[in-house]
């Protein structure tokens, strides 16, 4: 199927490109701010956005760039827009639409629901006036085997919510990142096997409520998270395993007509992140998957730039070499051309 909004979600996964994820609301923002010692104002989060988007050969890597609300509004240090500066660039100023998650009543503790529907058709319409091509809502599905979730009752939920808001942005002219967020950070505890079974159920439940309310598989985005244990199950798996794992569920539960596939990085190490994709990209070669499969990193790609730039800037220069060479290292890996070697700067491989 051709479309507009089709050949836009072919160019977000277009081969060595990925989506920067920086739509950090203002609160998560200041959040990340906060240890730093970097002030937890406007100003400082509209020059942060400004040192992201400025990095090197951006417009290489990154086919698009999630935005939260103020950023979209805003102008960069050099007096354009920031929607303007990603277009020069060749890169898609995306939006967050959703407005966070909140307790899904009647259910068990633990158990949120994405909201933000109310109103979202108006708001789809004034983010196209203003540039935006593409959009993201996140569910967040969390694990515990103790308490037996999650439920059905949350996963239907949840993708009832995700399916209404793709369908809402296709009618609007947006093509949407449709985000299940299998959490495995924090005190998550569950195991390979049970992060694998959750996932097999997310999917399964996202992709029939998307069927069901019409949504056009070639003019979205799946933006999943990887099949690996919790951070405080006390279990490791292998690169092998978590790719394994990963491609196995969605080779299961994905159709063949979704324009790419977008993995969220959820906590993982920067390079674990980056290992991950690169063995995924491996075996979906030989599996012949039929979806190009990348990253839209917002940890795993900001980390060290922010860490290194702690507002000030005389460290800018520094923290673009980082930020370059973690864009670099993502976008080889979305080709399977990742390595230890080229990670530590053995091996110099130029995009
Ligand atoms: P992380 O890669 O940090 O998980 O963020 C991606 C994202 O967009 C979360 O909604």
């Amino acid at each position: 199927m051709s479309s507009e909004l089709a050949s836009a979600a072919k160019a977000m996964v277009a081969p060595g490109k990925g989506i920067l994820a920086a739509d950090e609301s203002t609160g998560t923002a200041n959040k990340r701010f906060a240890p730093l010692g970097i002030p937890e104002t406007e100003e400082m989060r509209r020059n942060y956005r400004d040192l992201l988007f400025t990095v090197p050969d951006f417009g290489k890597f990154f086919s698009g760039v999630i935005l939260y609300d103020e950023t979209i509004h805003q102008n960069g240090r050099s007096g354009k827009s920031f929607v303007d500066i990603l277009h020069a660039d060749g890169s898609f100023p995306g939006i967050k639409l959703d407005t966070g998650t909140f307790p899904l009543a009647l259910a068990k503790p633990d158990e949120k629901i994405t909201e933000g529907l109310d109103g979202l058709a108006k708001r789809v319409e004034a983010y196209v006036k203003l540039g935006a091509k593409f959009a993201k809502w996140r569910a967040v599905i969390t694990i515990d085997e103790k308490t037996g979730i999650p439920t059905d009752a949350c996963l239907h939920a949840n993708a009832h919510a995700l399916a209404r808001y793709a369908a809402i942005c296709q009618a609007g002219g947006l093509v949407p990142i449709v985000e299940p967020e299998v959490l495995s950070d924090g005190n998550a505890a569950q195991s390979i096997e049970t992060s694998f079974a959750v996932h097999e159920r997310t999917l399964h439940h996202v992709f029939n409520e998307l069927h069901r309310l019409n949504v056009k598989y070639e003019e979205m985005i799946l933006k999943p998270s990887m099949v690996v244990p919790g951070q405080k199950s006390g279990q490791t798996a292998s690169i092998n395993e978590v790719a394994q794992a990963t491609l196995t569920v969605l080779l299961r539960y994905v159709p063949a007509a979704v324009a790419g596939i977008a993995f969220l990085s959820g906590g993982q190490g920067d390079e674990d992140a980056t290992a991950h994709l690169n063995e995924i990209n491996l075996l979906a070669q030989k599996a012949k998957a039929p979806w190009p499969l990348t990253f839209s990193y917002g940890r795993a790609l900001q980390h060290a730039a922010l860490t290194i730039w702690k507002g000030q800037d005389a460290n800018a220069a520094a923290a673009h070499k980082a930020m370059h060479h973690r864009a670099l290292m993502n976008s080889l890996a979305s080709l399977g051309k990742w390595s230890a070697d080229v990670e530590s700067g053995g091996l110099v491989l130029s995009h």
